[in-house]
């Protein structure tokens, strides 16, 4: 039984296998219809969520399979002061596979120890979110063909940013990837992600501010929210919000064809006007979502379909 918690659970190897079954899903959904029949899954949100509990869901009931959970601490037994580790082995009593979302870094980990089903991480605090990599990573692959010689903006809130954390981890294992991290100085990359994964595998990248100065260098823009829910002071948060906006003005100095994400929800970070762009990718990686979890969850449980 595999668990799926970090992005480093997947190897290169099967993380292409992974994009390769998605992708195969996206063209060929009705082989897939009832691979999961009789199989279900529990969604274990303690975070709020619109898009990786319910792409989770749709994943899972495109497969033919069947779903629980709950969406918030408050509707289920923790709000009584159940534990995760008592939560999950109840759930095994109950479902497949699991996943779960929660605010402390490491729940799911901790989860993982207790489980007799897969346990896969739909984001832990500030921490890793392996699943909206994979749709990154899917999203990338459509437009570009690969990663190789990429050079990746990720800009806004670089800090809290756990889909940021998560990309790089992954991308770092890619040859030819350089970094451009564009960020307020006060939201810069954790050193422990700069140390571990540019620094040690001698990856080339560069801290900015300034938006604006190194758009016209990038193949891939990704941009982040200022994470509220993450700051202790919220005059802090107030002054960093609006850190970056893009604009269709602020576009026009991008290559053609280079490719914006957002793993959403969107605050203020993207301008409504740059919404019909060829360049805006992030409604395509939502679709793409949902394929990768299908495939994960299809992998993970073991089924294959006919
Ligand atoms: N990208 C993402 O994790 O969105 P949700 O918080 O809506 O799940």
């Amino acid at each position: 039984m595999k668990h799926v918690i970090d992005p480093l659970d997947l190897s290169v190897e099967e993380t292409e296998a992974l994009l390769d079954l998605a992708g195969d899903m996206a063209e060929n959904p009705a082989k897939y219809a009832s691979v999961c029949a009789g199989k279900r899954l529990a969604t274990l949100f303690y975070e709020p969520s619109t898009r990786t509990r319910l792409s989770f869901e749709a994943a899972m009931m495109n497969m033919g399979g069947t779903v629980i959970g709950f969406s918030s601490a408050d509707n289920s037994s923790a709000a009584k002061g159940e534990s995760v580790a008592d939560t999950i082995r109840v759930i095994s009593c109950y479902a497949d596979i699991c996943a779960m979302r929660h605010p402390k870094e490491g729940a799911p980990a901790r989860a993982a120890r207790y489980s007799r089903i897969p346990v896969i991480n739909a984001g832990d605090g500030g921490h890793q979110h392996p699943t909206q990599t994979l749709t990154d990573l899917m999203t990338i692959r459509r437009r570009k063909g690969g990663f190789q010689g990429l050079t990746i903006g990720l800009c806004g809130d670089l800090k809290f940013g756990r889909t940021v954390h998560s990309l790089i981890r992954s991308l770092a294992r890619y040859g030819g990837v350089r970094f451009v991290l564009i960020s307020p100085e006060e939201l810069r990359v954790p050193e422990y992600v700069i140390e571990e994964e540019l620094k040690a595998k001698n990856l080339p990248y560069r801290e900015v501010e300034d938006l604006e100065s190194v758009i016209a260098d990038l193949d891939i823009l990704y941009m982040t929210r200022v994470q509220k829910e993450r700051f202790f002071n919220e005059a802090d948060y107030i002054r960093l919000k609006d850190s970056y906006i893009l604009t269709g003005a602020k576009l026009r100095k991008a290559k053609p064809d280079m490719a914006v994400l957002h793993p959403l929800p969107r605050v203020n970070e993207i301008a409504l006007e740059v919404d019909d762009d060829p360049r805006a990718a992030y409604f395509e990686q939502v679709q793409n979502g949902v394929y990768v979890r299908m495939a994960l969850m299809m992998t993970l449980l073991g089924v294959k379909a006919c």
